[in-house]
């Protein structure tokens, strides 16, 4: 699907905003005067606000334009880019299968949006929702494939418009890829797979560097090592730099992914209800590639440094069993009391490697960790943790911004010393139910070098969406999270 900025309109289908009491936009009020008035029948016999989200759909109004849509935008006058975002993929996405070719869409400046940005966030809007996991679907009808191959922003700042777009445009597709490989299944997408891909991005100019279990065993990385023994498939390390600050070696900062393939949950075997939900085990190792890959092609002047860990959790004569005890990367010793919580194993070699290697200035690390921060906070916010105010906040900030919510959750002592174990220097679970998430945060906060700023993301909620939580940005299961989020936080905080 082609985006295209333009002046003036050529497309069978055209989409445009209205506002709260069912108000249309000047472009808007424009089309329905060529119209003979067609739009303003159609809303008035809907019951049509035009309160967010709301659709009117006018077809055969004139020859050219055989389907209008009339979008409800709410609060013209505090039009925000996010619901520009959501006007454009409500647009894409009642139009994509409908057999027209050309939409074109006529977002409104207006309130705090100016015309290049809202054409950008329209742009940006029509790909996210236009987006769909079809590659393994080879028996689609014709009626089932999308017909959209244009999409128009009507715009009168061309230029500025197109700026803006090759800034975010990049970052939009980054998030695509995320999808994609949370989406890949799980015989696919094998930890050497995931490592091969993240590979590529060589070409464009990342420093990459994969290690395999051979080296992680040189190196004493036993706590991720264990989690990937019950697995027919290798475990591996991948370390993505992108150097594109002016000194090339000026602290980056680092982002970490937990990147488990698959995770039956080993020996604690999941009850296999939605088990293959599984295959996501890995969208935070998703979003830190896919961010480096976003940084790289639109040449951020920042150092960022991705590590990801990947393995699969499966059971088998190899796997770890409750009760073992692992040496990790850092010297820390842990019992292992459940092998489904074993995000946090390979989290704690990665972070302890990432620092060691790397000296970063601050550390974020994503993990689909806990089932426990969806029963806090749902599909829409994040469970943040974090070590360091101001870090926080510039996750708060850039979440808002791109519509990637985070909510802050506490760390505390009182949290940390319900994973001491009388048997080795900690233990993977509380052992008593209740703050599931605070208990994995507080693990992780055991292998955060003194000094270093650091916050982790559970994204166990957010990285996908379960069918009655669906967004119009995001209309497949995957959702990309954390690309957005992780750009702008570059893009706010450590960009030059
Ligand atoms: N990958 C899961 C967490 C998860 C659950 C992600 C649901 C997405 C949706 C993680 O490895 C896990 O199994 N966590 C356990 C931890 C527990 C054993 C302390 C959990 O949440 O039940
Ligand atoms: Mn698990
Ligand atoms: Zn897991």
């Amino acid at each position: 699907m082609e985006i295209r900025f333009v002046n003036e309109a050529k497309a069978q289908a055209l989409a445009v905003m209205a506002g709260d009491g069912a108000a249309l936009t000047p472009a808007g009020a424009a089309l329905d005067g060529k119209l003979g008035g067609a739009l303003v029948r159609a809303m008035a016999a809907s019951r049509f606000t035009g309160a967010i989200g709301q659709i009117v759909e006018v077809l055969g109004a004139s020859a050219e334009s055989t389907r209008v849509l009339v979008i409800g935008c709410g609060a013209l006058d505090r039009l925000d880019p996010q619901t520009v975002e959501r006007f454009a993929a409500h647009a894409v996405k009642r139009t994509a299968l409908t057999g027209a070719e050309r939409l074109a869409l006529f977002p409104e400046t207006l309130g705090g949006v100016t015309a290049a940005e809202a054409a950008a966030r329209a742009a940006m809007g029509a790909r996210l929702g236009a987006y769909r996991f079809d590659r393994y679907r080879t028996r689609m009808k014709p009626d089932q494939k999308p017909s959209l191959i244009e999409v128009q922003i009507v715009t009168e700042g061309l230029a500025a418009a197109q700026a803006r777009y090759e800034v975010d445009s990049p970052v939009v597709e980054g998030a695509l890829w995320a999808r994609d490989l949370v989406s890949e299944p799980p015989n696919v997408l094998h930890p050497e797979e995931f490592a091969r891909r993240a590979a590529e991005l060589e070409k464009l100019g990342v420093e990459v560097e994969v290690l395999g279990e051979e080296q992680l065993e040189k190196l004493g990385a036993h706590a991720l090592l264990s989690v990937g023994r019950g697995s027919a498939r290798q475990s591996q390390l991948v370390s993505l730099f992108w150097r594109g600050a002016r000194a090339k070696t000026a602290q980056p900062l680092c982002l970490v992914g937990k990147g488990v393939t698959f995770d039956t949950g080993g020996i604690s075997l999941k009850p296999g209800a939605a088990m293959d939900e599984m295959k996501g085990d890995m969208a935070g190792a998703a979003a830190v590639v896919a961010t480096i890959r976003a940084l790289a092609t639109r040449k951020a002047r920042a150092n960022v440094v991705g590590v990801v860990a990947l393995v699969e959790n499966m059971p088998d004569g190899g796997a770890s069993r409750p009760g073992d005890i692992v040496t990790s990367l850092s010297g820390q010793t842990i019992e292992n009391l459940n092998t489904d919580a074993e995000g946090r194993l390979i989290l704690a070699d990665a972070m302890w490697y990432a620092q060691e290697k790397f000296n970063p200035i601050a550390m974020v690390d994503l993990a689909t960790l806990t089932g426990a921060v969806i029963i806090s906070l749902g599909h829409e916010y994040a469970g943040l943790f974090s070590n360091d105010d101001a870090l926080a906040h510039a996750l708060q900030l850039a979440g808002q911004t791109e519509g990637e919510p985070v909510w802050r959750l506490p760390l505390g002592a009182a949290y940390d010393k319900l994973i001491d174990s009388p048997n080795a220097d900690m233990k993977n679970i509380a052992g008593r139910p209740g703050a599931g998430s605070i208990i994995g945060a507080q693990f992780l906060n055991r292998f955060v070098r003194p000094g270093t700023a650091w916050a982790h993301l559970d994204i166990a909620g957010t990285a996908w969406k379960p069918s009655p939580y669906e967004d119009p940005l995001s209309p497949a299961w995957a959702t990309g999270y954390g690309v957005r989020l992780l750009n702008r936080l570059v893009a706010s905080t450590y960009e030059e």
